[in-house]
């Protein structure tokens, strides 16, 4: 696991950008994962920058997102296919057809789970996956005890999830407490993955992720067990990691490695 301290959510999301862009240069019809929440947005604003002064193009992207609330249609302002609309689709020249939210609204959520699967496989697999972490470790909607090797399926939302999640539901408004979401063996098999994580509200999570035991009490612990992953975070949300200074070394290193290979 690769671990990068950076100073600030904006340099957090910078990071991620180059990452995607890096990405899409190599490989324009690459197949991307996304995520929702208030992590990505900064992220998807550079990319959406991007696209609009560079010229950069998603006209050959697939995407899949991680996850959707079950008993939400795409049309739903809190449904995660609006905010993926609103938020990057809308003002990028990606094909519709080939953007893919679990379908929150289908008549047997069990099968559409499946055929999410089995649709990601068909793209050819994920080739980068972008997540975001709840402060109890989440990531997509796999909670604390969910399977380490799961598939998309439907899965309950705690209560401290439901919570954080409040904001974004008026007072009177229906908040489901189900969800679609990938598996973690799912998010296991992309290719690469990249983890952005800010703010102090996050620290816990990310000791836990980066030096804790690998377990089911924290999913994002898992993405040890991945030999391509990349977890990024702020100041703050790298505040309780044991070997900070390591890893902050470990940086340095790179970038002298990559100095002296360009120079020779
Ligand atoms: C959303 C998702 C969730 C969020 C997590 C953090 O698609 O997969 O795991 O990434 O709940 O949310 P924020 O970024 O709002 O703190």
């Amino acid at each position: 696991m690769r671990v990068v301290i950076v100073e600030t959510a904006q340099d957090a999301a910078a990071y991620g950008r180059d990452l995607f862009l890096a990405q899409l240069k190599y490989k324009p019809a690459s197949v991307l994962g996304l995520a929702t929440g208030s992590t990505p947005v900064a992220l998807y604003q550079a990319l959406i920058e991007a696209h609009q002064t560079q010229g950069v193009s998603f006209a050959e992207v697939t995407t899949f997102n991680l996850d959707e609330y079950l008993g939400l249609t795409g049309d739903h302002p809190q449904s995660y296919r609006y905010f993926m609309q609103e938020n990057l689709f809308n003002h990028i020249d990606i094909a519709l057809s080939n953007t893919h939210v679990p379908d929150g609204s289908a008549a047997n959520a069990d099968v559409a789970c499946a055929e999410y699967e089995q649709q990601i496989v068909d793209a050819g697999g994920i080739d980068l996956q972008l997540l975001g972490v709840g402060r109890n470790g989440h990531i997509g909607f796999n909670e604390p005890s969910s399977s380490l090797v799961s598939r998309t399926r439907v899965k309950t939302l705690t209560q401290e999830t439901i919570a954080d999640n409040a904001r974004f539901f008026a007072a009177d408004e229906y908040q489901p407490t189900l969800s679609l979401t990938m598996g973690i063996g799912t998010i296991m098999d992309a290719r690469r993955v990249l983890l952005i994580a800010t703010g102090e509200s996050k620290a816990e999570a990310m000791q836990a992720t980066v030096e804790g035991p690998v377990s089911a009490t924290c999913p994002a612990s898992i993405l040890q067990m991945h030999a391509n992953a990349i977890v990024v975070m702020d100041e703050a949300a790298a505040a309780k990691l044991a070997n900070a200074e390591f890893y902050r070394f470990v940086e340095t290193q790179r970038v002298k490695l990559a100095t002296q290979s360009v120079a020779a």
